[in-house]
């Protein structure tokens, strides 16, 4: 009888941190759902993943419309549940203008980077708890440990995703699924490239997605990079508020009135 096929979503595969991690599983006996708008890129992700052996089916489609959204949902369900997912669709919105972000960026941000994995945790954690097995990776940020002012609807989605996350995985864990947040500090990425104030150690998405694959398979809840960062971020959390917005605003994060 031949081996049973991995199955793993991956969202946002058309990007940089989502294409390596595409890449990163891309093996025979896997078989990888590619979700992505661009379908050039997600292509070109398709190409890349058959080459390395693994079956690809390419999911186009805009996770910020409600109704694709749960169609989509309900067709995967019907057909096969994954034994790995993998958020990574997100975007981000910066704001050096003293007026801040302006109403509808900011709640389609909110809807994509929030409410659209915790949409698709709702889908599949139930059947994932039913069946006893499945990992959910959720995609944060260290934007999600202390509020940047130059993205502020940013720092609010991964900071509660980040939540979310963690809640998730006390509900799961004693049923065999695991719930992994991940961390990352800057990925170079078109993303990346559009934020603003200074992006020290910059990582590739490469290294990334080798450092996010083996947090994973240890199930770890937390999977945070580079360390200095981390660790800087994670002090801003912990320090007195009135002080991390004074260091925020010196190194180069605060928005000039
Ligand atoms: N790069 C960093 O420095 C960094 C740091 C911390 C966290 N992150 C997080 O890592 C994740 C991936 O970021 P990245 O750097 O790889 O960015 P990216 O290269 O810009 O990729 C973003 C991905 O999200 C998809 N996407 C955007 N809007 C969508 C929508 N409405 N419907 C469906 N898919 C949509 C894009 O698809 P199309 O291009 O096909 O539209 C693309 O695949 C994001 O959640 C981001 O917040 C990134």
């Amino acid at each position: 009888m031949p081996a049973k096929r991995r199955l793993i979503l991956i969202t946002g595969a058309s990007g940089a941190i989502g294409g390596a991690l595409a890449d990163a599983y891309a093996e025979p006996g896997v078989e990888l759902i590619l979700q992505g708008r661009d379908p050039i890129a997600l292509k070109m992700a398709a190409h890349r993943c058959t080459l390395r052996g693994a079956q690809v089916t390419l999911s186009r489609l805009d996770l910020a419309q409600p109704g694709a959204l749960t169609s989509w949902l309900d067709s995967m369900v019907d057909e096969q549940l994954p034994n790995l997912v993998i958020l990574a669709a997100g975007i981000n919105l910066n704001t050096r203008a003293a007026e801040g972000e302006d109403p509808e960026p900011s709640q389609h941000l909110l809807a994509l980077n929030l409410l659209t994995p915790i949409r698709i945790a709702q889908a599949l954690a139930p059947r994932m708890k039913a069946r006893g097995s499945g990992h959910l990776v959720f995609i944060s940020s260290l934007a999600g440990w202390y509020g940047l002012p130059v993205t502020p609807s940013y720092s609010a989605s991964k900071a509660g995703i980040k939540a979310y996350g963690e809640a998730l995985r006390g509900w799961l864990a004693p049923h065999g699924v695991g719930v992994s947040v991940v961390m990352p500090g800057y990925v170079k990425s078109p993303m990346a490239d559009g934020m603003l104030g200074p992006k020290p150690w910059v990582w590739s998405p490469q290294r990334a997605a080798r450092v996010i694959r083996q947090g994973i398979q240890c199930n770890k809840a937390r999977i945070s990079f580079p360390f200095p960062l981390n660790l800087g971020s994670w002090c801003l959390a912990v320090m007195p508020a009135a002080l991390s917005q004074r260091v925020v605003s010196w190194l180069g994060y605060g928005v000039k009135p």
